[in-house]
């Protein structure tokens, strides 16, 4: 049995970008950790923070089965885990909750046994698991990240943040399921809505390439996903064609919502106003928010090993000047 016990910083994602549908992601500074460590007798899973409430502590948690995914593949076998978890993620809302455990959950597994598996074979696993790519690539690679999968295969680019770029989310307070907001979208488009998010999504990926900040707001445009899903967020529409009157780079609906991002950059004399516009837009609708500032997270998971035995604190201890709560 490995004697290791490892804990993994995760970060939180935004899917889409707008144009970019299911193709473009970008890590934020928002994260979850996972504890994982092999166990003698049975499987024990803490699950710490709020909003964990209704997941679930046996071997039907996704942590545990996309462990034991990593270890079939590497021919090991560590059938009884000892697994905490706390987040800030909130789930269901567009920040890549889902993601972020499966990449937290891949990396931990992959870190326990010694690493067999490559960085590019749990981002194949990740990408299969999660059914497309984009909030996997952002959590496990960090900064933004560019990737077309063709149903086999994932290929990617991470873009290095441009250090100016800021991002302001605000969370509605209700969920909303991606599988329901996918539902909601056509299974055909016209011809001319394709070419023009091809546009778009190739020109702000240019754009963040070259720093080109002011080409955002032209870019961050989509006419694949967001039409169809803004009917399930009021004022989302008067939000993404309105923010970049009131100090926006740009916006999108954060994945498939319902949280709303705004780029910003850092230095804008107007975040203030950018911030009330949208917590105001949404509440004259009767939807309530919180609104987060956040930074693209540039890095991925962060590991620390321990061995097992190890006199160390325990988890929540150990993470408690990290946590936002
Ligand atoms: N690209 C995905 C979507 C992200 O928009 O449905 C959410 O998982």
């Amino acid at each position: 049995m490995t004697e290791r016990r490892v804990i993994v910083k995760v970060p939180a994602s935004t899917a889409n970008l707008g144009p970019g549908f299911d193709t473009l992601g970008m890590a934020l500074s928002l994260y979850a950790w996972i504890e994982l460590a092999a166990s003698e007798d049975e499987t024990v899973i803490n699950l710490y923070g709020s909003g964990l409430e209704g997941v679930p502590r046996d071997k039907s948690n996704l942590i545990y089965k996309v462990a034991q995914l990593v270890f079939k593949e590497a021919g090991v076998a560590v059938p009884e885990l000892h697994i905490s978890m706390y987040s800030d993620i909130p789930l269901t809302r567009g920040l890549g909750s889902s993601a972020s455990a499966i990449v937290g959950a891949l990396v931990a597994a992959n870190a326990l046994i010694g690493s067999p598996l490559t960085e590019d074979r749990l981002f194949q696993l990740a990408t299969k698991l999660e059914g497309h790519p984009d909030n996997v690539g952002a959590s496990l690679f960090g900064g933004i990240v560019v990737s077309a999968w063709d149903g086999t295969r994932a290929e990617k680019v991470r873009l290095e943040p441009h250090p100016e770029l800021e991002v302001l989310v605000a969370i509605p307070a209700f969920q909303l399921a991606t599988e329901k907001a996918r539902h909601a979208l056509p299974k055909e488009i016209a011809m001319g809505d394709a070419v023009f998010n091809v546009g778009c999504s190739s020109l702000l990926v240019a754009a963040f390439a070259s720093g080109q900040l002011e080409l955002i707001g032209h870019a961050m445009r989509d006419r694949l996903h967001q039409p169809y899903r803004a009917a399930f967020i009021p004022g989302m529409a008067e939000i993404l064609e309105k923010a970049t009157e009131h100090g926006a780079l740009g916006t999108a609906l954060s994945g498939a919502g319902p949280t709303l991002l705004a780029l910003v950059e850092a230095s804008s004399p107007r975040k203030d106003e950018l911030e009330q516009f949208l917590l105001a837009t949404l509440r004259r609708e009767g939807i309530e928010a919180k609104t987060l500032w956040l930074k693209p997270c540039a890095g991925g998971p962060e590991v620390t090993t321990l061995v097992r035995d190890e006199v160390v604190p325990a988890f929540m201890e150990r993470i408690k000047g990290e946590v936002k709560a």
